[in-house]
């Protein structure tokens, strides 16, 4: 079935939205927290190990309400059944959208052209295990009889920054594997990583959904070319593997067979972490973590499938964002993990939401009279806070933020991880309170200043407050946790497509670019250079002469 063609701005929901915002726009969090002490627990959702935390956000029960409304009137029930059902979805390329298929249970069946693929997933999931055990163990050698030390993925976008996310989350469960990405065309990256490698001991994993990506193919080609300065063409099937959908152009590379991993065209690119994609991920952690991870997500799954919208987190989540976004007009979202092992998750999560989300054409084929994708960013705390929480504080601009953090910390260091949450505790706290004329005032006058030197500082030192965050604290950092958080955010980007009308799964916004980079390649390469606009021209012949 086809998704609903929606515009949000026509619902009921919608309209009674906008009365809503008007009336309560005004109202400071200070005050809804003093109204309702039970404030904290009632805005709370607690999920298997999660604990999230919506209160200290710009609401009462009523916006809730109102946007939870919003969700049903434009068909959310039955486009997540659709989702998980294997319709198409991708409309613009004709595709179903099953990521969540990757992490399905073995006795589930998900249907594609009416054949059911978990048996497939489980025989590709069967080859990562095998291929990644005889790695790890040692068993697998490379061209002159040793073990492999050395990993390095070959990938961009999708095919990139999910292993490379989930490797470094998941490196305190790493094994003896050093594990390296090669992901721009800038040649300046993949000779830093060869310079650091062995060839006798180096596997390289090329991982391309379409295998014509101008970025991995140049990378792999120069690898390819520089381990033929050690090794002989025989040599290449011992330490190259592959992750596509293109078999033929595989074949064209020279990869062996036993080497290949297939992907379907199913799973769109920044979703594919989950499947063979994540092949370097099962070579650094193991398969069984690899596993945990799938079944995490596998979790999350069911719970955005079952639970009702009220105690939905990716639904709750998804809402929140859709009201600061189209009623507050907040442009972006900041994302701060309070664990280093999360550094590249908000990097991660960029491609995943602002590649689906930054559509401005409705799936009626009609330019939106709305605001769709918000702008995502964000690094771990603390480290962030010393750098950029300026402006979150006291800048002119509403960002409403999701802190991410952990119980428990993985090396155990007691007094470290006390320090750290607290930080992390404070920070929304401190976002949200604020700091008042009066308590400055009075802070000011402790301090032994003057009435004068008082008046100059004070307008400084008051924090407006009222800035809203949701707090996502989970018990551990473990595979499994970690595959349902990152679940959990692609329900949120798939909840939010659907109230925005618009179609998550294509990406045509970076094809413009790549054409158009093929043709100044010629310019560049070529003794003379095309029509071009006078800026693009002068930077051209600036950079031939
Ligand atoms: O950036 C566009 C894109 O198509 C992404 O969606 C994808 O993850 C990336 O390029 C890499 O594509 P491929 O896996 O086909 O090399």
């Amino acid at each position: 079935m086809a998704l609903p063609k929606v515009n949000p701005t026509t619902t009921q929901a919608w309209k009674k939205l906008q009365n809503h915002f008007t009336q309560t726009q005004k109202t400071h969090l200070r005050e809804l927290f003093a109204k309702d002490t039970q404030r904290g627990t009632k805005f709370s959702m607690q999920w298997e190990d999660f604990l999230v935390d919506f209160s200290k956000n710009r609401i009462t029960q009523e916006t809730v309400d109102l946007l939870l409304e919003l969700a049903e009137e434009v068909g959310l029930k039955s486009s997540i059944d659709s989702y998980f059902k294997g319709d198409l979805i991708n409309q613009t390329e004709g595709r179903a959208v099953l990521h969540t298929a990757l992490r399905a249970q073995k006795e589930d069946e998900v249907l594609v052209d009416g054949q059911n693929v978990v048996p497939e997933v489980f025989e590709v999931k069967e080859k990562i295990k095998s291929f990644s055990h005889a790695v790890i163990s040692g068993a697998k050698k490379g061209f002159t009889g040793k073990a492999f030390t050395d990993v390095v993925n070959i990938g961009i976008g999708g095919s990139d920054l999910g292993p490379v996310m989930v490797t470094e989350a998941l490196k305190f469960y790493k094994n003896h594997l050093n594990t390296h990405f090669v992901s721009n065309v800038d040649g300046d990256h993949v000779h830093e990583v060869l310079k650091t490698l062995d060839p006798e001991t180096t596997l390289f994993v090329v991982v391309s959904k379409t295998f014509t990506t101008q970025e991995t193919l140049s990378n792999a080609l120069t690898i390819k070319k520089w381990f033929l300065e050690h090794a002989s063409e025989g040599d290449i099937a011992k330490h190259f593997a592959a992750v596509s959908t293109n078999q033929e152009k595989i074949d064209e590379f020279g990869i062996a067979q036993e080497n290949v991993f297939p992907m379907w065209d199913w799973v769109g690119g920044r979703f594919s972490l989950w499947s063979a994609v994540g092949l370097s991920i099962a070579l650094a952690v193991g398969y069984d973590n690899f596993d945990g991870l799938l079944s995490g997500a596998n979790q999350m799954d069911t719970h955005f499938r079952q639970a009702p919208f009220a105690e939905n987190v990716p639904v709750v989540l998804a809402m929140l964002s859709v009201w600061y976004n189209n009623f507050y007009g907040a442009e972006t979202e900041a994302i701060i993990p309070y664990t280093q092992y999360l550094n590249r998750f908000s990097a991660y999560l960029q491609q995943g939401i602002m590649e689906s989300n930054g559509k401005s054409v409705d799936r009626a084929g009609k330019r939106t009279n709305y605001e769709t994708g918000t702008i995502i960013w964000g690094e771990p705390g603390t480290n962030s806070q010393h750098a950029f929480f300026q402006l979150i504080h006291q800048g002119t601009k509403l960002i409403p933020t999701d802190f991410i953090g952990f119980k428990e910390s993985l090396h155990g260091d007691v007094d470290h991880h006390n320090k750290l949450m607290a930080n992390f505790f404070a920070q929304t706290e401190a976002l949200m309170n604020g700091k008042t004329r009066e308590e400055v005032k009075s802070e000011l006058q402790g301090q032994g200043l003057s009435q004068e030197e008082l008046e100059v500082l004070l307008p400084f030192k008051v924090f407006e407050g009222n800035k809203p965050t949701n707090t996502i604290l989970i018990d551990k950092l473990t595979p499994k946790s970690l595959g349902a958080l990152i679940a959990l955010y692609e329900h949120k980007i798939f909840v939010q497509g659907i109230v925005w009308n618009i179609f998550s799964y294509d990406q045509w916004g970076v094809e413009l670019g790549k054409q158009l980079a093929k043709n100044i390649l010629a310019d560049i390469e070529n003794s003379g250079i095309g029509k071009h606009d006078s800026s693009t021209l002068h930077l051209l012949q600036h950079f031939k002469k």
